[in-house]
């Protein structure tokens, strides 16, 4: 039987209005807009309104779509959401946006990855297709880091920003484009250099977590650091050669944009030329699952990504988590 290979058919992505850049930030903690933009690549990042969830970016990242191309909700057959900051630890955040946009006849769930969870959940979502059980599987990436981020820590209050971005993953209709293959990877024991303590079961929120900011992402930035420079790399050239490509076969690069040193390391390992590669750290900051579906969605509109085009993705987060995709471009 012939193999049903699964593509990329439409995307969309969703930015709250309001934008707190580097100047803001230098009124709030001991820190400037030179050290940020020197050692992270930030100028500014998206926050979300006052009540404003992971579902309800998720959903506008949806209607954004819906505009771009003509998505009926109904069609989709599941919804796998990449997240660490649900709107809630149940219902899923899936539910959410399943009901919000009226994916009636959909089914789905959350998957907890950080900074990886957009290549995690495609993987899932290739599968579906691949398998020949599923037809349209929405992915999104969605996280609302500001809420989990203290605003008083200059360690971590710079790095990230909130959005959303959605694709739709449906079978190709040529051999030709989709998904060609990826890898991920796990280490738990990177468990102790990024995480949020609070309100999990080992730790249910109480005033003492609270008191103690364990709602807060704590992070060990130069271990992580260390981790994503090597890992990144190492897993985007195992993609590659095991497809017996090269990076000078790769049209387009988008990596997790956590800091642009990290990005800039991982490109000179890699051998790519910055044409190669998608950058919009300094826009967004940190979106963590968003990141990469924000950077398509980028690429795409500045006529970067065009159909045919070998697109290689790859990201670290917390866990560790890593993993890296390649496709060829259909849109
Ligand atoms: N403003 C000014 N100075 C600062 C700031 C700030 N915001 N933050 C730290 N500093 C100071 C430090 O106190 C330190 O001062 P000292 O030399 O007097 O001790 C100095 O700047 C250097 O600090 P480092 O922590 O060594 O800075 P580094 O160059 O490592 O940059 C950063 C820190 C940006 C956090 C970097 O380590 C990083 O990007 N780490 C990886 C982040 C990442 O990839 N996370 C994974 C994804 S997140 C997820 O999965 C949810």
């Amino acid at each position: 039987m012939k193999k049903i290979r699964a593509t990329i058919t439409a995307i969309g992505k969703y930015t709250p209005e309001r934008i707190l850049n580097n100047f803001d930030l230098e009124k709030m903690v001991d820190t400037s807009d030179e050290w940020i933009r020197s050692r992270t690549g930030i100028f500014e990042r998206h926050i979300a309104a006052k009540g404003e969830a992971s579902s309800d970016m998720a959903s506008s990242a949806f209607r954004d779509m819906q505009k771009r191309f003509n998505v009926d909700p109904k069609e989709i057959d599941a919804i796998v959401v990449a997240t660490i900051t649900p709107d809630m630890f149940f219902p899923s955040t899936a539910a959410l946006i399943q009901h919000n946009i009226g994916a009636v006849n959909a089914w789905g769930f959350d998957i907890s990855a950080a900074c990886s969870g957009f290549i995690y959940a495609m993987v899932i979502a290739t599968q579906f297709v691949e398998s020949g059980r599923y037809k349209k599987v929405l992915v999104a990436g969605s996280d609302t880091m500001s809420t989990i981020t203290d605003y008083s820590n200059r360690d971590t209050c710079i790095l990230f920003g909130d959005a959303a971005s959605v694709v739709l993953v449906e079978p190709s209709e040529d051999d030709e484009h989709g998904v060609i293959d990826y890898l991920t990877k796990m280490d738990g024991s990177g468990k102790d250099f990024l995480y949020m303590a609070g309100g999990g079961s080992r730790n249910p929120a109480s005033h003492d977590t609270i008191d103690k900011g364990m709602h807060y992402i704590y992070q060990e930035g130069r271990s992580v650091f260390k981790f994503a420079v090597s890992k990144m790399a190492e897993i985007s050239l195992e993609v590659l050669e095991r497809n017996s490509l090269t990076s000078a076969d790769v049209g387009l690069f988008i990596p997790h944009q956590a800091n642009k040193r990290i990005i800039d390391s991982c490109v000179n390992r890699l051998k790519l030329d910055e044409k190669q590669v998608m950058i919009n750290i300094e826009k967004y900051a940190n979106t963590t699952a968003a990141t990469i579906p924000l950077g398509i969605v980028d690429s795409y509109d500045q006529g970067r990504l065009k159909k045919g085009d070998l697109l290689l993705i790859s990201a670290f987060g917390g866990g560790f988590t890593w993993g890296s995709m390649l496709m060829r471009w259909s849109l």
